[in-house]
């Protein structure tokens, strides 16, 4: 079974990186203080149908721990099970009609089956139809004492107005690479999957702050190392190119060194590397050696393991932050085109070669 699977949170403690969000929910859940139209919002696999699923188990939880479900009285029991009749989850990006939802209002008025509260999930909220909305909207405005809805969505900004302000509204965050770092070492200690710290921070590197992304990146990378995840591997499977290369990389440009830029290209095609993500990680580098140059904090915001840091600060030292900027804006505004050209090696060179005379005449 997929890790993602396995580590779904039952808790709102094995929530990683949404305290803002359980705190609240937890304190509602021991006050009593329940409302009855939620709004989860954020990017994807940050917590949102998870939180949705504690929450509505919490509520009619006979012995909530601390605002959790306590897992072993007869309704927590109960609504563990999938499909179960009190907590039902809908699909909008699916069932977006005014029908759909016209179905939901008929069915509100039923009382829940032996719990306290029923508890509607409508992801992909922002999916529904013009009349749709206006039938929900009419649901929210007087919903049933024993119902409660949350509305998902990771694009808040389509929801009309009129829905927003019968909601109470939670936005979810990116979570962050350390606390990323910190859940994935949690779970291999727990599946006995071998692993090196830098790994770990490139796996949660490459997750972007979705913790589902995290794990089935994790997942995709432990299945190919057998026993033991090694950096090596790992940014092979990224399909990143190593950080070394971009090092070498950089001192060609800085010393102007025109051929020892095309020897470069010419081995990574060699060694079949895809120059289009080279091109990328190159605008990466620079960007990582501006941030390092003007950031006091810098590897708060990078994120590097130790060593890597150390060898990118050594060669920011010997940039100037103009020819950085310049970097950054010719490699990225040629990614795109380096995606779609047919002739990837040439429009590379060139674009190294503009990087290399547009650098700043002074150090000369
Ligand atoms: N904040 C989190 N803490 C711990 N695990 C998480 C968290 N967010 C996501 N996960 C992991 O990712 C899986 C999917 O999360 P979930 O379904 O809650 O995401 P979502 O925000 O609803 O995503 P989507 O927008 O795609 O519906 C969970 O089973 C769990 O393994
Ligand atoms: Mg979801
Ligand atoms: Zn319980």
């Amino acid at each position: 079974m997929a890790l993602y699977r396995t580590y779904r949170p039952k808790t709102f403690d094995e929530v990683i990186g949404q305290e803002h969000i359980t705190k609240t929910l937890e304190n509602q859940i021991m006050n009593g203080h329940i409302g009855h139209a939620y709004l989860f919002t954020g990017t994807r696999g940050t917590g949102k149908t998870s939180i949705a699923k504690i929450f509505a188990r919490a509520v009619n939880c006979l012995n909530p721990i601390n605002g959790s479900p306590c897992g072993k009285c007869e309704n927590c029991l109960k609504l563990q099970k999938d499909n179960d009749i009190n907590i039902i989850e809908m699909d909008a990006a699916s069932n977006n009609k005014v029908d759909d939802i016209r179905e939901i209002r008929e069915k509100v008025k039923f009382m829940p089956v032996d719990v306290k509260y029923k508890v509607y999930i409508i992801d992909e909220v922002h999916m529904l139809t013009d009349s749709a909305f206006n039938a929900l909207l009419k649901t929210l405005e007087e919903p049933p004492k024993h119902v409660i809805f949350i509305l998902a969505t990771t694009e808040v900004h389509k929801l009309p107005q009129t829905i927003l302000s019968r909601c109470v509204r939670f936005d979810f965050r990116l979570v962050s690479v350390k606390e990323l770092v910190n859940h994935l070492r949690k779970i291999f200690e727990l599946e006995k999957i071998g692993y090196d710290e830098e790994s770990l921070k490139l796996i949660a590197t490459a997750g972007e702050g979705s913790v589902r992304d995290t794990l089935s990146i994790a997942d995709s990378i432990a299945s190919y190392c057998q026993g033991k995840i090694t950096k090596e591997e790992t940014l092979r499977i990224l399909g990143t190119t190593d950080y070394s290369l971009n090092i070498e990389f950089f001192n060609h440009l800085k010393n102007r060194e025109i051929g020892g830029v095309l020897e470069l290209i010419d081995r990574m095609e060699k060694e079949g590397k895809n120059l289009a993500v080279f091109a990328k990680d190159v605008s990466k580098h620079a960007r990582n050696l501006l941030v390092i140059k003007t950031c006091e904090n810098a590897n708060e915001i990078l994120n590097l393991p130790e060593d890597v840091f150390a060898l990118f600060k050594e060669q920011a030292d010997a940039f100037n932050e103009k020819d950085l900027i310049n970097y950054m804006q010719v490699f990225s505004s040629a990614e795109n085109e380096l995606r779609y050209t047919l002739s990837v090696r040439l429009l590379l060179e060139t674009t190294c070669l503009t990087a290399m005379s547009g650098m700043d005449a002074k150090k000369n």
